[in-house]
């Protein structure tokens, strides 16, 4: 069967579709071992160069980013490596009244090993007053202290490539959709890379993120609070409150993340918020797969025909964490995209999707990946080790999705009855947004988000009162007024400009 599937997943045609048309006739990409991918194919890839050199704020990554003489691999996690106070934001669409920070730090891999990650944080114009009610200690707010309550953001897929990190996005990746708009509301964000994304860690300056491995996320997360907390100790308090949030692949690690704080708790958790998590991602391809085997194409959800695309990422990230796999899953055709054309550049999602979902680039279902490959022992290994749900975990946690999310709404729902199975103290509510998708439902759900977040803050439990009452396994609908009039899609629907001199201000006045 011949599949038209959605060409990109998580982000991409909207992206592309507004991507200046400024690139090269001839190609001058380092492609010369590939054999698929032929001039008008490197022609496409090379608006994808453009474009998300366009959306970097140095190209290349700049100094911060390399690893200091200092790094040990015997280092113990959470330890700060580098820290830029104050980052410049010539380059960045930072809004009025936010300041920006990096900071370089030790996290773990999923095996264990000790890696040099990067993270950004945002400052906001002044602290979130509140008043913490339920605490014995009642202070109002941090404002007499002049510190800040702290979200911690865990970003969806950007890429597997050292030059994916949002911490070097002119918009931060998320913009105004999350850190933007914390930072606006008064809290201090942290947002981690994620290991390999960012800092080189792998040979001859390559780096691949391993992508989907949640477990190993959450700890990019936790050991970013422990780090900044060190790095701006007037600014933060070491048990001060946060609360923990992430998107899509940044969802799955908010998962992992409250799980991860049932067994290594941290001072100040407040809470965690996973806004579609893809929770099983091999189980979720699976599904996909037996679904198009079985469904006649009319009759086949959007989901299942998105989640094709996700194939060669998710092969590439199980030969990060089992190198000895090495792309097993792949077909000579996708392991050529990937190696002779992706890994070179080191490009990211936008290029990704244009280098094998978006004509004249397109692989059928059957150039993307092998028959059966998930039924291979180091895939099953791997699924094993990086699913979560079904595990005690440390809450209050909101789990938020769209109606029509590309994150099949079944599985979800299985996850959250099953970790509320075996953590029946804890609390944990679902809430489905109706009509809405996978970018869409960050701003569908952001009024009960933020304030979930401030409640949380303000030292509340989920029901909004002091006392401790655990609400497991609550699911409810939010209805949409005039739903079907605003616009879907599975791509974010807020772009942020960037205009590059100040020639080109007049593009800002609306
Ligand atoms: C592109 O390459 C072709 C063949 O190599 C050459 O004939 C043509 O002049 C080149 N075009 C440009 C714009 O450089
Ligand atoms: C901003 O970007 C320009 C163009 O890429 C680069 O030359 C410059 O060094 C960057 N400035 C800073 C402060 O990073
Ligand atoms: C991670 O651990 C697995 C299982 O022990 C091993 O096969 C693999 O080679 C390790 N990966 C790396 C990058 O060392
Ligand atoms: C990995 O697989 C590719 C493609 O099948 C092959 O060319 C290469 O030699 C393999 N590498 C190793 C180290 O086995
Ligand atoms: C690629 O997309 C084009 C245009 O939609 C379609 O005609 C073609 O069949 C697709 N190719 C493959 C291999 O799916
Ligand atoms: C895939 O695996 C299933 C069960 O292991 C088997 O029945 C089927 O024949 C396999 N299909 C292919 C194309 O190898
Ligand atoms: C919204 O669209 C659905 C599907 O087309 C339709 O069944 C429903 O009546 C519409 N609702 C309203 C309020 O227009």
């Amino acid at each position: 069967m011949k599949l038209a599937f959605a060409p990109a997943y998580l982000v991409g045609l909207a992206l592309v579709a507004v991507t200046p048309c400024i690139f090269a006739q001839n190609s001058s990409l380092p492609l010369s071992k590939s054999t698929t991918c032929d001039e008008k194919c490197q022609q496409s890839v090379q608006r994808g160069v453009t474009f998300e050199q366009e959306s970097h704020a140095h190209t290349p990554l700049d100094d911060f980013y390399s690893i200091p003489a200092s790094f040990k691999p015997s280092m113990e996690p959470g330890t700060l490596l580098r820290v830029e106070t104050h980052t410049n934001l010539i380059n960045y669409t930072v809004p009025a009244g936010l300041t920006m920070s990096r900071i370089m730090y030790t996290s773990q891999s999923l095996n264990g090993t000790i890696v040099p990650a990067s993270a950004y944080v945002l400052w906001p114009y002044a602290p979130f007053e509140y008043t913490d009610k339920c605490s014995s200690n009642r202070k109002r707010g941090n404002k007499a202290e002049g510190k800040f309550p702290l979200v911690a953001w865990a970003h969806g897929t950007s890429g597997q490539f050292v030059k994916c990190a949002p911490s070097n996005y002119r918009s931060l990746q998320y913009h105004f959709m999350a850190p933007y708009t914390l930072g606006l509301e008064g809290f201090a964000v942290v947002a981690p890379d994620y290991a390999g994304l960012g800092v080189t860690t792998g040979p001859n300056g390559e780096s691949s993120h391993a992508w989907g491995s949640s477990p190993a996320g959450a700890n990019d997360v936790a050991y970013a609070i422990d780090a900044v907390r060190k790095a701006f100790p007037e600014y933060l308090a070491t048990d001060g409150p946060f609360v923990a949030m992430g998107h899509s692949q940044g969802g799955s690690i908010m998962w992992a993340f409250a799980e991860r704080q049932a067994k290594a708790p941290q001072a100040g958790y407040r809470g965690t918020i996973a806004i579609s998590p893809p929770t099983r991602v091999v189980d979720i391809l699976n599904s996909a797969l037996a679904k198009i085997a079985s469904l006649p194409a009319s009759q086949l959800p959007a989901w299942a025909l998105v989640t094709l695309g996700i194939q060669p990422k998710l092969i590439a990230a199980i030969t990060t964490v089992y190198p000895s796999y090495n792309y097993s899953g792949m077909t000579p055709t996708s392991y050529d995209r990937w190696n002779n054309v992706m890994k070179p550049l080191q490009v990211c999602l936008p290029t990704e999707n244009l280098a094998f979902n978006i004509p004249p680039n397109n692989l059928s279902a059957s150039e993307i990946a092998k028959p059966n490959w998930t039924a291979h022992s180091t895939v099953l290994e791997w699924k094993d080790r990086v699913a979560v749900g079904g595990k005690k975990f440390k809450g209050p946690m909101l789990a938020i999705v769209g109606e029509n999310d590309v994150i099949p709404l079944d599985i979800l729902d299985q996850d959250v009855d099953a970790s509320c199975k075996v953590s029946k103290d804890q609390s944990l509510e679902m809430v489905t947004f109706q009509g809405s998708e996978h970018f869409p439902v960050i701003q569908t759900s952001r009024m009960r988000w933020m304030s979930w977040i401030k409640e949380r803050i303000s030292g509340r439990d989920a029901n909004g009162d002091c006392a401790k009452v655990a609400m497991c396994g609550k699911k409810s609908v939010v209805k949409g007024f005039n739903s079907n009039y605003t616009v879907h899609s599975i791509t974010p629907n807020w772009l942020v400009q960037w205009v590059p001199t100040p020639q080109e201000m007049w593009k800002l006045a609306l």
